[in-house]
């Protein structure tokens, strides 16, 4: 059994031990914004944060969440307007999107942590997140803008 948020809702699980958050998200919460990748810890699609800090959903069991507050894209902002959210969008920096939700999360936990990010420090924060579109430089520019700098 465990307790938890999602988004700063309350949840309790007490069903199969070996439910991950990616699923109990997608299929259970209805939440899907949260992406399926590799199902295994390799391309950060599944990226949200388990009090603050970012996780891999695919590799993250349910039965471990209990006290924790997870925040996935959809909690991120009300309404969108979170910086790494804005900057996103000012630099159009999807292509077919799909890794998207999972490079915000991870920008956006990189600059809780360091909010004035040096390019080593992008790199190693955004290493594990895979994007095919190959959005790399927009998204190191957009990280750059949200900390306040220009891109
Ligand atoms: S689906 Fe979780 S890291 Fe790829
Ligand atoms: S925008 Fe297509 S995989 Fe990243």
């Amino acid at each position: 059994m465990a307790a938890f948020t999602i988004n700063g809702s309350p949840h309790t699980f007490d069903g199969d031990p070996d439910m991950v958050l990616l699923w109990y998200l997608r299929d259970i919460a209805g939440m899907t914004g949260t992406k399926f990748g590799c199902g295994l810890a390799l391309c950060g699609a599944c990226t949200v944060h388990v009090d603050g800090q970012a996780v891999r959903a695919c590799q993250t069991y349910v039965e471990d969440l209990e006290g924790t507050e997870v925040t996935t894209i959809e909690g991120l902002s009300e309404d969108g307007s979170h910086p790494v959210q804005e900057a996103w969008r000012t630099l159009n920096v999807a292509q077919c999107g799909y890794c998207q939700p999972g490079q915000i999360m991870q920008a956006a936990a990189l600059l809780s942590d360091t909010p004035n990010p040096t390019d080593a420090d992008i790199d190693a924060a955004m290493a594990g997140n895979i994007c095919r579109c190959g959005t790399y430089p927009r998204i190191r520019a957009a990280i750059k803008l949200a900390a306040g700098g220009s891109n």
